[in-house]
């Protein structure tokens, strides 16, 4: 029997490096393995929540499918779909709802930075956990392969199984983060953690000339022989006993080696871009991809679903 492992993105922008090296790679790599049955969505009722416009919210789903295509994701092989086209997600977060109290929803993280800020959060980012944990429970998943910051995301979803199976009996299995240690928060270009928010991102299908430019605003004023903000992001390019040489020779030329930098993430990049733009040419053939995902998805989904609808009485 495969593992269940399922991850989402939200369409909410280009993706960069840091999405790529820190979830979405391993997405491709735990599904190349053949261990895993693997469930990969667009979180647009996530992404909802910070994003208010038609035409830009259906040009990033669009463009999300056709990234995660790029990268390798393989659609004979895994269930692709938009998590809008499977209605069992915010069906059962609401049952979800019924069991999770207020207090314990106003310890996440992403809650209480809103509050720190003084931010009116609206109701559907209080709730986000909730929703997660609901598309995560619904396939019974075993693994799902995040970002550090997304950690407390699963405990959440570990949380309210544990909640209603102690409510209604065993119903949910208790799934598990899958956090790679050594790219689980990858810095951005001013060295915080690379996220779309701060403006410090290197974004994954990025032109020679927007890597360029990113690299050269690395912030490098580390003061010591080795720019450390230029090295943490090279060493995702290249396995550091390779990176040693240029680095020795380069003591404090931080022009050279961000120069190096950009050749080594062109040539990492420049194959990914090429196939995105295969695909993006095909626009109608991707929509295909996730009308058939979706189907397969919903075929499983409302399966749990009717059993949960049972198991609470409602059916
Ligand atoms: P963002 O945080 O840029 O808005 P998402 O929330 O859509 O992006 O994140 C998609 C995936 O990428 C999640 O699994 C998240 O944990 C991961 N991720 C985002 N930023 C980073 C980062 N800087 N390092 C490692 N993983 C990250
Ligand atoms: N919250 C995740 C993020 O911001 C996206 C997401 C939504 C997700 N539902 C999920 C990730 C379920 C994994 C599993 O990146």
């Amino acid at each position: 029997m495969k593992k269940i492992l399922l991850s989402g993105v939200k369409p909410t922008g280009r993706p960069h490096i840091g999405n790529y090296f820190g979830a979405m790679k391993q997405f491709v790599e735990l599904l190349s393995s053949g261990d895993y049955d693997c469930h990969i969505f667009i979180a647009d009722y996530h992404a909802l929540n910070l994003l208010q416009n038609a035409t830009e919210m259906r040009q990033n789903i669009l463009d999300l499918a056709i990234d995660y295509l790029a990268i390798g994701l393989d659609p004979h092989k895994a269930t692709l779909f938009k998590q809008s086209d499977v209605s069992a997600h915010t069906e059962l977060a609401w049952i979800f709802d019924t069991l999770v109290t207020m207090p314990y929803l106003m310890r996440a993280h992403a809650y209480k930075d809103a509050e720190a800020k003084n931010r009116e959060i609206n109701v559907g980012t209080f709730n986000y956990p909730v929703l997660m944990a609901a598309d995560i429970l619904l396939y019974d998943t075993d693994v799902v392969p995040v970002g550090q910051d997304q950690k407390q995301h699963v405990e959440y979803a570990r949380d309210i199984a544990q909640k209603f199976n102690n409510t209604f009996g065993n119903t949910f299995k208790e799934p598990e983060a899958l956090i790679i240690e050594s790219v689980a928060t990858v810095p951005g270009t001013d060295g915080r953690k690379m996220s779309k928010s701060y403006g410090n991102t290197i974004p994954l299908f990025a032109s020679r000339d927007e890597i360029a430019k990113a690299v050269m605003s690395i912030v490098t004023d580390s003061g010591s022989d080795i720019p450390a903000n230029v090295y943490a992001i090279h060493k995702l390019f290249k396995p550091e006993n390779e990176l040693k040489d240029t680095y020795d020779a380069n003591k404090g030329k931080y022009k050279v080696l961000k120069d190096a930098l950009i050749e080594d993430i062109d040539s990492y990049i420049s194959p990914l871009r090429e196939i995105r733009s295969d695909i993006a040419s095909d626009t109608e053939a991707v929509r295909q991809i996730l009308i058939h995902g979706a189907e397969m998805a919903r075929e499983r989904a409302n399966g749990k679903l009717n059993k949960v609808k049972n198991t609470i009485g409602v059916a």
